[in-house]
């Protein structure tokens, strides 16, 4: 089977002349040999387009694989990343009765035991999974997302042929430090694979719903966990207006400027205060209810960021809109995400000239998502360790700005945003936030203080170069902390005491 699939991908390679990708040491004799064998190829379009074509013959994996290469301009040629942006990932349906195979045998009964009714008609179908109408035994409207039967078996065959090829690209291409495939492919095969899991998604869709429980601008729908298993999810149907559907949105009195802003204030409350994102916002995810609030559905791809990201991240936002290339620097470096030898003013002198021609655009021109793109192309030449997590953060962004500016062309993120951000940030670094800190931190350092001064001892004893300055810019951070948490203590106790002296009985 595998050697099959092998064939197919060469033969797709070989009819849209894709073997000028074929680069590096002792290739010469591979191109010769497919150019014998598909002397008749049409190598006349753009490589770009080529490429888009092969992935799009070669199905569902190579089609998910192109998107994500697609956002990866940091990686891949701009004239390429262009035409795989276009690739579009629909397929046809599966039909009825693997539907009602499927359900049977997720829930172990007759799925007529479970719906009162379920249109099989799908309402839509993409390469993983497929939605469904469906009533409860109640009469609760629900919508059933359903994997596509096989799809686990074929997704598996064809990320360990991506593998492979990855494998051979390190070997041979001349770049391959750069290109770093075989990550590429595991971060890949690591999405891919979280989408095939429905469990997950109800479960980040529930968590969202949580964070967004209170809010008066999105609405999640509700989850009903009893008929949520790994191939089939149940949950509340949503009657909203598409969000690209701007006459409906209109003729129902929605303010579609707010409502640009409020996908901004969306995304950045999910980044910042929630540390946990939804990564697919394109607008075939995304609804507007009568009353004007979003309701977001597909939670398939979630991005976390944990704390220390969410600070230095917050930190070169602000930066950023104050044209503070400096800070931006600085926060790179003390994030750890640059060595820490890095000079900052060499640094700050590459951020500038990257970010500041964009900045001298007009508003509208501005696009905030792909200043971040050529940021991360700076941190790279500074030996940046690009997180995925970055980079969907990077993708959903330039998600979110697209969709705010088909809402409303004169959107100014930097408006909506900051805002936000330095909320955020008062509450990270005020009295609150240290407050915070300390009860998340307490257990933590009563149990690594005691190991400090043996910690130390090993260092010093251990003299490779540099390690006693890392070491002391270490026991220097620390120490702050601690400083902090000291003065925090003090403080709850200085209360204490006065509150016992003064209202003593
Ligand atoms: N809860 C829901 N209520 C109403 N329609 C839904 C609901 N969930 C999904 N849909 C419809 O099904 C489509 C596909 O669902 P989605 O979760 O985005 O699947 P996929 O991962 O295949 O993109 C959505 O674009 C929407 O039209
Ligand atoms: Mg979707």
């Amino acid at each position: 089977m595998r050697f099959f699939r092998l064939l197919r991908i060469l033969s797709t390679v070989g009819r849209h002349g894709l073997d000028e990708f074929i680069v590096g040491r002792g290739t010469a004799p591979v191109r010769l040999a497919f150019r014998v064998a598909f002397f008749w190829a049409d190598r006349s379009g753009p490589r770009g387009k080529r490429l888009r074509v092969a992935f799009q013959e070669l199905g569902p994996v190579f089609v998910k694989f192109g998107q994500l290469l697609s956002i990866r301009p940091d990686l891949v040629p701009t004239d390429i990343t262009d035409e795989l942006s276009k690739l579009q990932d629909e397929v046809p349906p599966f039909p009825a009765d693997q539907v009602v195979a499927t359900l049977d045998r997720a829930y172990g009964k007759s799925c007529t035991e479970v719906f009162r009714t379920l249109d099989l008609v799908p309402v839509a179908s993409a390469s993983v999974a497929q939605v469904h109408f469906a009533v409860l035994p109640d009469g609760r409207e629900v919508a059933v997302k359903i994997l596509r039967p096989g799809i686990v078996t074929t997704i598996d065959k064809d990320t360990s042929l991506l593998y492979a090829v990855a494998g051979l690209i390190e070997r041979l291409h001349p770049l391959s430090d750069l290109l770093r495939a075989r990550e590429v492919v595991s971060e890949f095969d690591k999405i891919i694979h979280d989408e095939l899991d429905l469990l997950r998604e109800a479960s980040s869709m529930s968590t969202v719903r949580r964070n967004f429980e209170a809010s008066a601008i999105l609405y999640v729908p509700e989850v009903h966990f009893d008929w949520c298993t790994r191939e089939a999810m149940v949950m509340e149907r949503i009657d909203a207006i598409p969000v690209n559907d701007l006459e409906q949105i209109r003729a129902h009195g929605i303010d579609i400027a707010q409502l640009g802003r409020n996908g901004v204030e969306i995304f950045f409350t999910q980044v910042f205060r929630d540390g946990f994102f939804h990564a697919d916002m394109h607008p075939g995810n995304i609804f507007v209810a009568r009353d004007g609030r979003y309701c977001g559905v597909d939670y398939g791809i979630m991005g976390s960021l944990p704390e220390v990201d969410k600070n230095c991240l917050a930190l070169i936002f602000i930066a950023f809109f104050k044209r503070d290339y400096k800070a931006v620097a600085v926060a790179h470096i003390d994030a750890g995400w640059v060595p820490p030898d890095t000079g900052v003013e060499e640094f700050e002198g590459a951020i500038r000239s990257v970010c500041e021609p964009i900045f001298d655009k007009p508003l509208k021109d501005i696009y905030f998502g792909k200043l971040l793109i050529r940021l991360f192309e700076v941190g790279r030449r500074f030996r940046m360790d690009i997180q995925p997590q970055l980079v969907l953060l990077q993708k959903t962004l330039l998600q979110v700005e697209g969709l705010g500016r088909h809402l409303d062309p004169n959107l100014d993120l930097r408006r909506a945003a900051q805002p936000i951000l330095e909320r955020w940030m008062n509450e990270q670094v005020g009295p609150r936030g240290l407050w915070n800190q300390l009860r998340r931190e307490a257990p933590m350092w009563s149990k690594t203080l005691p190991q400090v001064p043996r910690l130390v001892h090993k260092i010093l004893s251990d003299d490779a170069p540099g390690r006693i300055e890392r070491a002391i810019l270490r026991l220097e951070a620390t120490q702050r902390r601690q400083t902090r948490i000291l003065a925090a203590i003090a403080i709850v106790l200085g209360a204490m005491v006065a509150g016992f002296l003064l209202f003593r009985p």
